[in-house]
């Protein structure tokens, strides 16, 4: 890559998992603000079936933007994602690789999250990056009176963040590893397909259907969250600061978003009724809780391949799909004052409509989501 001028003093940046929701995020953050003077994007999936748009297309298609194939788990794979021909290395590496689907076995989860987060985290250090950034997740700990801090009782209540928790642990013992950990909240933003997705689709499928929609547990039941774009500067402010290596720090915003602040706004959008089956009802449904995610997605599934159909959608990532741990009545309630305290300051501070919205905007722009449910 050819250097000149002011780039020649801006970090290399490696980022692995760069063509998942938020690895395409932060790829566009850096190149489009003239960050970094170079970026290899390491994924297992390549670009051109990562359903990017248009624009995250044309980012990733930048002289400063380079794209590798490897599969992390694979440690010679992994050194092939590091590895630098003419003897540049990389100041920052951000690992936003992983396992995300739900309703896989432990295996597939030991192997894509414990094991791919400590071959790239061993590879960083390894090649001393000035500081090497791991995605885990905010599901440590239930609670809906007290924001979980960083420090605080460790009781993940996923299978995921069981596994997060597994790599946190480890990435202490890697000798001369320079990170911090992040644990980000439900992040949204433009190409969701996990956080906040399945939510808009089911509103969607409510209006699809003519009927109101029906919720477990209760409008009270925490779900923070946070904007991708804030994820991204999150990443970018924790790289350029010594003060936050080898520790780890929550990433939310300041809006408290519970289910029923959610709801509320997936239901303006769609124009659609809703209601709670309350706790009783709801405890009712947790005896059989596999039961009741067979009924649910049943309900779903179908409509939403109807919708689609309809309106002339043959392809699509997106799926209304719940799994049982989405529907579980835990809290993802998280204190993010360690990182303001650093003097991260967060650009969207709440979840507004506008912001669903434009999710919305973006899957009709590239064909991905039936256009005659939202007009
Ligand atoms: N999206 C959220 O709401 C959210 C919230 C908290 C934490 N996180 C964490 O942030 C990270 C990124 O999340 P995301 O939403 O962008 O997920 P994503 O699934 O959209 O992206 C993950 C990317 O990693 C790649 N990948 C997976 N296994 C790989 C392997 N073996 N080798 C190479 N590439 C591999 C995938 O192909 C994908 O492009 C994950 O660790 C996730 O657990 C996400």
């Amino acid at each position: 890559m050819a250097n000149n001028g002011d780039n020649i003093l801006k970090p290399r940046v490696l980022i692995l998992g760069g063509c998942g929701f938020i690895g395409r995020n932060l790829v566009s953050y850096l190149v489009s603000n003239k960050l970094v003077s170079f970026v290899r994007i390491v994924d297992k999936v390549p670009p051109q079936v990562a359903w990017l748009n248009s624009e995250h297309e044309a980012i990733f298609n930048c002289s400063s933007v380079e794209f590798r194939s490897a599969n992390l788990i694979n440690s010679v794979s992994c050194e092939y994602a590091f590895n630098c021909e003419n003897g540049e290395c990389w100041d920052f590496v951000v690992n936003c690789a992983g396992e995300t689907k739900s309703n896989q076995t432990d295996p597939v989860y030991r192997e894509g999250i414990l094991k791919l987060s400590v071959n790239v985290a061993a590879q960083a250090a390894k090649y001393k990056v000035k500081h090497y950034v791991e995605l885990s997740v905010g599901n440590m700990c239930s609670s809906s009176s007290t924001p979980h801090k960083e420090d605080g009782h460790i009781e993940p209540w996923t299978i995921i963040a069981k596994y997060k928790h597994q790599v946190e642990l480890e990435l202490k013992n890697i000798p001369g590893l320079n990170y911090t950990v992040l644990r980000p909240a439900v992040v949204y933003g433009i190409g969701d397909r996990s956080g906040l997705a399945p939510r808009i689709l089911i509103g969607a499928i409510y209006k699809h259907l003519g009927e109101t929609m029906k919720l477990l547990w209760s409008e009270s039941l925490k779900l923070n969250t946070v904007h991708v774009i804030d994820v991204c500067r999150a990443i970018w402010h924790v790289c350029n600061r010594d003060d936050t290596l080898n520790k780890i720090y929550n990433v939310v915003d300041a809006g408290n978003s519970t289910q029923g602040s959610i709801t509320a706004i997936v239901a303006d959008i769609f124009n659609i009724e809703y209601n709670y089956l309350g706790s009783i009802m709801s405890t009712i449904a947790k005896t059989d809780m596999a039961t009741v995610v067979d009924e649910v997605n049943d309900k779903h599934l179908i409509p939403w391949a109807e919708a689609c159909k309809q309106d002339g959608v043959d392809n699509t990532p997106l799926t209304p799909y719940m799994s049982e741990e989405l529907l579980f009545d835990r809290h993802l309630n998280l204190d993010g004052s360690a990182l303001a305290a650093t003097g991260f300051k967060l650009s969207i501070p709440e979840l507004r409509k506008e912001y669903i919205q434009e999710i919305i905007d973006d899957y009709i722009k590239m064909k991905v989501f039936p256009q005659s449910l939202v007009a």
